[in-house]
């Protein structure tokens, strides 16, 4: 395992264990809203300096992107953090959340892990070496019929008439074309269902780069298509992304991209 990796992991399962903590031990959470209906718990905090700690500890000198601490200069490898993906259901014991650490090095998304501590999944790869699931190698879903397939989505954030009615149009587009929509309230954890198959594709606009930077790599690793709504590769950059199956990828875009919703 690649040695930046490894400390990921350390990282993310001790955060993960104080999380479960909290849980176990019914602990109050102290919640503030961030902004109209985003939400953020100490245990949020408390995740993020678990997993900064470990990574600088071992690696002083790279650069951070973290949600709730923001960003710190460095060189070699720029580490994208969210100490849990997926808050609104942390705060109320919906079990759909994650660790997800993405790493760049020399500016190229190259590394990823995201743990789910609820179910003891830990998510990994490595740009040009697959995606494994648990030490055991991934692939997405083989279903080839858009009719039978389930499609993930995210919701409109901030929920702006225009942007409300445009998705809405889309998702109803979607939905009468496929199988079923699924929204989990994760996106680290819908892109990780890409690559194990658990869902055939997944669309989300406006995400932030450490909503999405480890579950990228991963769907992709895993033999997703993975790009933004121009088809291009700029998702960290605008937070529009779309992971699909190869014999999918073409009706999800059509549909999620194509719209004059949009
Ligand atoms: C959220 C989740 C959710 C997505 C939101 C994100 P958070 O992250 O990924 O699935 O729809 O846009 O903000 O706030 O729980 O870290
Ligand atoms: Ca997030
Ligand atoms: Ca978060």
């Amino acid at each position: 395992m690649h040695p930046y990796l490894n400390i990921a992991l350390i990282a993310a399962r001790k955060a993960g264990d104080k999380i479960l903590q909290t849980i176990d031990r019914g602990e109050t959470l102290r919640i503030t809203e961030k902004q109209t209906n985003d939400f953020v718990t100490h245990v949020d905090h408390l995740s993020e300096r678990i997993i900064l700690n470990e990574i600088q500890k071992a690696y002083p000198q790279h650069a951070i992107l973290a949600e709730e601490s923001g960003e710190k200069p460095g060189e070699e490898a720029c580490w994208i953090i969210d100490p849990i993906d997926g808050t609104a259901n942390f705060m109320r014991g919906y079990p759909q959340f994650a660790i997800s650490i993405g790493i760049k090095v020399k500016d190229k998304l190259t590394l990823g892990l995201i743990y789910d501590p609820i179910k003891q999944e830990v998510f990994m790869a490595e740009k040009g070496r697959g995606a494994y699931l648990n030490d055991k190698r991934i692939r997405i879903s083989p279903r080839s019929k858009f009719a039978n397939a389930i499609i993930a989505v995210g919701m409109p954030f901030p929920k702006e008439t225009k942007r409300l009615q445009a998705y809405t149009r889309i998702v109803r587009s979607i939905f009468r074309e496929c199988g079923d929509i699924r929204r989990g309230g994760s996106a680290a954890l819908d892109l990780a269902y890409v690559a194990c198959g658990r869902v055939e594709a997944y669309w989300e606009l406006n995400l932030k780069p450490w909503d999405i930077a480890a579950g990228v790599l991963i769907a992709a690793e895993a033999g997703a298509i993975v790009t933004d709504t121009a088809g291009k590769q700029d998702f960290l950059n605008n937070g529009n992304v779309l992971a699909a199956t190869p014999k999918l990828y073409r009706d999800v875009y059509r549909l999620c991209c194509e719209s004059p919703a949009l």
